[in-house]
């Protein structure tokens, strides 16, 4: 079920600002799925591709200059011990060269996610984690059962019996489920899962795509867990919306060709420019801060929403999930929104709010303001 938007659409756009066809400005809490972390049409982001089409766009592999700024920029921002491999063009490309990292260097198989986990849409990343009802099955992959209704000691055992067959290369993680409900498991669940993956010879994958690039307070979400994954898969945010996501590998893990690092577009000039000057927008804020300061607006507005014993409220930092009984209510509810100037994130029963990083205080409470609004309104009995 999508928000259904009529005969309106999105004609520009603008930091924290969406305008539509019919001459309205909407507060933008959905941000295209959460890429556009430093606000539309970044002045800084912009430049940096404009100067870049102007000299070179893409070459295959040939070397440019962009490629090897970006890659210092890169290294400077991951969390010591990584080491980029590859950029990639969407999210699931990234996970899948991890998955083929994995595969070379353990010389197995197999692959291990958690139910309710996103990891992508094609073949091999769906069957990952969250099931979206199409009775995908590859051999070798299994999804544990995860989340706030399972008990994180049956999901440790499960992952411990699963590992226990010597079959498995990679162990993936989304360290707060995005697209199901904002799940996230104790710190000691993640010490325990990093534990199994080095007691069996796996990789710890830490699928970082939407909880990368401080969306949570700290760069990476791996940090505040104190977990050191053996490869770490970040996108989204990263190009600012431009189309790019990236794989590091742990530095002592050793790079070979059949890892088949790449395809066509990865480390193209301008996805590296477009990463370039992201990241140095990231480095001159004190992102930490603003995350904070996001998630105490969002707290004072929706934070009885956050308690009981069926909370409607989970997330952290700038990546919050409320849930409703039907996807009905959670369309009304976006839809009600929508007509209030503000615009949200919808996935099933599901309401994604992920607001920039750069929002405007005034307007991130007046959207929060709405939204609690909205959702008193929609949650039913
Ligand atoms: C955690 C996570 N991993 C992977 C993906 C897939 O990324 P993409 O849509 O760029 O392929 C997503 C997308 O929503 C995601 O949230």
């Amino acid at each position: 079920m999508a928000i259904n938007f009529g005969s309106l659409s999105i004609v520009a756009a603008r930091d924290d600002l969406l305008y539509t066809s019919d001459g309205r400005e909407l507060i933008d809490l959905f941000n295209a799925h959460g890429t556009t972390w430093l606000g539309h049409r970044r002045r800084e982001v912009h430049d940096a591709l404009a100067r870049q089409m102007d000299q070179v766009w893409i070459t295959g592999g040939l070397p440019t200059p962009a490629v090897p700024a970006m890659r210092e920029r890169v290294a400077r921002f991951l969390p010591s011990g990584l080491t980029l491999a590859s950029l990639a063009s969407t999210g699931m490309e990234a996970n899948e060269q991890a998955l083929r990292v994995a595969r070379v260097h353990t010389g197995r198989n197999g692959a291990l996610g958690l139910a309710g986990a996103m990891h992508g849409k094609s073949l091999a990343t769906a069957t990952l984690g969250w099931d979206n009802g199409d009775g995908l099955a590859l051999p070798g992959f299994q999804r544990i059962a995860a989340g706030p209704d399972v008990d994180e000691a049956v999901t440790l055992a499960a992952i411990s019996a699963a590992l226990r067959g010597g079959q498995v290369a990679a162990l993936y993680i989304e360290p707060v489920h995005g697209t199901s409900f904002g799940w996230e498991a104790s710190p000691a669940f993640y010490h325990a899962v990093r534990e199994l993956a080095t007691l069996h010879g796996v990789l710890l994958v830490y699928d970082e795509i939407l909880t990368g690039c401080h969306r949570t307070g700290t760069a990476f979400r791996c940090q505040a867990h104190g977990v050191e994954p053996d490869i770490l898969v970040f996108g989204k945010a990263l190009g600012n919306g431009f189309p790019v996501a990236a794989t590091a590998v742990r530095a002592s893990l050793p790079l070979v060709p059949h890892m088949l690092l790449g395809s066509t577009y990865s480390n193209n000039a301008l996805a590296a420019s477009a990463v370039d000057a992201t990241l140095e927008c990231i480095e001159g804020l004190d992102a930490a801060a603003l995350v904070a300061a996001i998630e105490a607006a969002v707290l004072r507005h929706l934070g009885w929403a956050a308690s009981g014993d069926r909370p409607r409220l989970r997330g952290c930092g700038a990546m919050w999930v409320v849930r409703f009984d039907t996807p009905e209510q959670a369309l009304a509810c976006a839809t009600s929104l929508l007509a209030a100037g503000v615009c949200v994130g919808l996935h099933g029963r599901q309401m994604r709010l992920l607001p920039a990083l750069t929002i405007a205080p005034h307007r991130l409470e007046q959207a929060c303001a709405q939204v609690a609004l909205s959702v008193r309104a929609n949650l039913g009995g």
